[in-house]
């Protein structure tokens, strides 16, 4: 469906060209003043100049050609301004269309296009914290969003499974129980199909062996264990395979209790294959040039505003680092999907590495000119202090401790507020607690800061997750009152409080495809926190159930159903649901 902004601008193209002038200057806008009108035309202001007359004088002849039926107000006002106010008819047919279309009419730009989003980006043997709630929430929602404006949207959590943090545990695990047959390099047998350790373990094993860093000895030992496998050594890829099935299951039960699902299940060490070949290319080509005794592509441009140095692709050492990865998972990433876009999710400090990798990733062709790359750089959530969030013992908080702690506060609101059967406590709880957690987090524009603020994300009222279901949950109450609702059609609005309304529902387009084309979540938030505002006011001001009048009734209904279905699908975008009570 076309936006209301391109049908009007159309319309008044027309106009201008009928009275005489330059369809060009018929451009609609927004009304910056929405005490006088919803929408207005400021084109006889510059068409005056080049027609040498009065603005007013285009203003009124422009404004005689417009279709009345369109309009409840077409004002010609001085200097020269067009104001307007839409009329019930053009309202009811356009909400009515958006009714029944499906996906609410939205235009669906990605239609036969793929788009890869990486996000996510745990690191195997590693619990997640805090620091991957971010990753999780924004990419889950701005996947969500490209796949319902048409894209095939292919998420893919690349897991960081093959640096160092792998090398750590082994040479714990050598250390703690040499006698295992991993470390026996003359064994030949099947290593046993029954990992070593369990989750515990591991979340014990690493910080552990993290802390010995600063052993010269056992760093060593590390940098070899990791050296080694990477070369292949049998009994370390068996003991990382083991590491691996243990981690990822614990991490996809963590990220499937956010809700939050990857296609691609995909880590650094899927990228390790394409190495050898992709840097003998880069060198054989001349890409990549020799400095220091490593191999760097050389990225900086002419207008640069700061210094980019040189992408490293081969350390001096022989190994390869995280740029190295990231380039050839592109080259993997390009060879099997062919994405239109890639879109990478992470804190907003590795700006200049993905700077460096696009940069590199152009100029070594891996990537052509028609494939956008974009990383969306998200800022630090902090506690409610407005400093980076600590445990209490200064220690980095569990993204699980976050979770239930937010799950916690919500449940005993909930039963104190006896707001649900005791059978049902759970589950209710569980989905404000997600809606308070993730709303609070989304609502921000991604690069910016925030303070992590459980009681006002929680909070019943104001501009929060909660606030935005309890309006749902109003809706559904209302409408399970009414009875079949689904099939009732639209109708012109019957009072002031309807008609901002019916406005408020045709902005759901302009505000997907805006918060696609800026990478912001936040502009949902925005625009289902103003139409629920909307659907509140008209509820507290119009009799609904009670209208004597059916047919005024239906109309009601048909509205505010479908002012439900929109902020049920919003919700959905941003990654949670709506409880049936509350
Ligand atoms: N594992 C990385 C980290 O913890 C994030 C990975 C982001 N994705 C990427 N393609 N580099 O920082």
């Amino acid at each position: 469906m076309e936006k209301i902004l391109d049908i009007i601008t159309e319309k008044m193209q027309a106009a201008f060209e009928k009275a005489g002038y330059d369809r060009s200057f018929g451009r609609v806008t927004v009304s910056n003043r929405p005490d006088l009108c919803e929408y207005q035309c400021n084109g006889a202001l510059s068409a005056a100049k080049q027609y040498k007359c009065a603005p007013i004088q285009i203003a009124k002849a422009v404004a005689e050609q417009l279709d009345a039926d369109d309009y409840s107000m077409v004002e010609a006002v001085m200097p020269g301004f067009i104001n307007l106010k839409l009329s019930g008819h053009f309202l009811r047919n356009y909400l009515e269309q958006m009714r029944t279309e499906p996906k609410f009419g939205i235009a669906q730009p990605g239609a036969g296009k793929t788009i890869v989003v990486d996000y996510g980006g745990a690191n195997v043997a590693k619990p997640l914290h805090i620091g991957h709630l971010r990753p999780a929430i924004i990419g889950e929602s701005l996947k969500r969003l490209y796949k319902y404006l048409g894209y095939n949207a292919i998420g893919d959590v690349h897991l960081g499974d093959w640096g160092l943090q792998m090398g750590l545990i082994i040479a714990e695990f050598s250390e703690r129980q040499p006698e295992l047959p991993y470390f026996d390099p003359d064994f030949q047998g099947e290593y046993p199909k029954e990992a070593p350790f369990t989750v515990t373990d591991l979340e014990e094993i690493y910080p552990t062996a993290s802390a010995k860093k600063s052993d010269p000895e056992f760093s060593h030992k590390a940098h070899q264990a990791t050296l080694e496998l990477q070369q292949g050594r049998r009994g370390y890829r068996a003991l990382w395979q083991h590491i691996m099935n243990v981690s990822v299951a614990d991490l996809r039960k963590n990220y499937d209790n956010l809700d939050v699902h990857f296609e691609k299940w995909l880590g650094e060490s899927d990228a390790d294959p394409y190495i050898p070949a992709m840097v003998e290319d880069m060198k054989a080509r001349g890409i990549a040039v020799q400095s220091q005794g490593a191999w760097v592509i050389p990225v900086a441009q002419e207008g640069d505003k700061k210094e980019i140095p040189p992408c490293i692709l081969v350390k001096s050492d022989g190994s390869s680092i995280y740029a190295t990865t990231d380039l050839a998972t592109l080259v993997q990433r390009m060879q099997d999907w062919h994405p239109d876009k890639v879109l990478y999710v992470t804190d907003k400090r590795q700006n200049l590495h993905f700077e460096q990798v696009f940069r590199a990733a152009r100029k070594a062709g891996i990537v052509p000119p028609t494939t956008e790359l974009e990383h969306v750089g998200f800022g630090t959530m902090n506690g409610s202090d407005g400093k980076p969030f600590k445990t209490r013992d200064g220690g980095v908080l569990r993204l699980e401790t976050l979770i239930s702690d937010m799950t916690d506060f919500v449940r005993t609101k909930v039963v104190e507020n006896r707001i649900v059967e005791d059978s049902e406590v759970e589950a209710t709880t569980e989905k404000i607690a997600m809606a308070a957690l993730k709303y609070g987090d989304l609502s921000n524009q991604p690069t910016k800061d925030y303070n992590f603020d459980m009681e006002r994300f929680a909070a019943f009222e104001g501009n929060t997750g909660p606030y935005i279901l309890y309006t749902i949950v109003r809706i559904k109450s209302i409408l399970a009152r009414y009875g079949a609702w689904e099939s009732l059609p639209i109708q012109e609005p019957a009072n002031d409080y309807a008609k901002d309304l019916m406005l408020s529902v045709t902005k759901l387009g302009p505000t997907l495809e805006q918060a696609q084309k800026t990478s912001s979540p936040n502009l949902i938030c925005a625009y289902i926190y103003e139409l629920a505002g909307c659907v509140n006011k008209f509820y507290h001001e119009t009799r609904i159930l009670s209208e004597e009048d059916e047919q005024l009734k239906a109309g009601y209904i048909a509205l505010i159903g479908l002012a439900k279905n929109i902020l049920e699908e919003c919700i959905d975008l941003l990654g949670f649901s709506a409880p049936e009570k509350m």
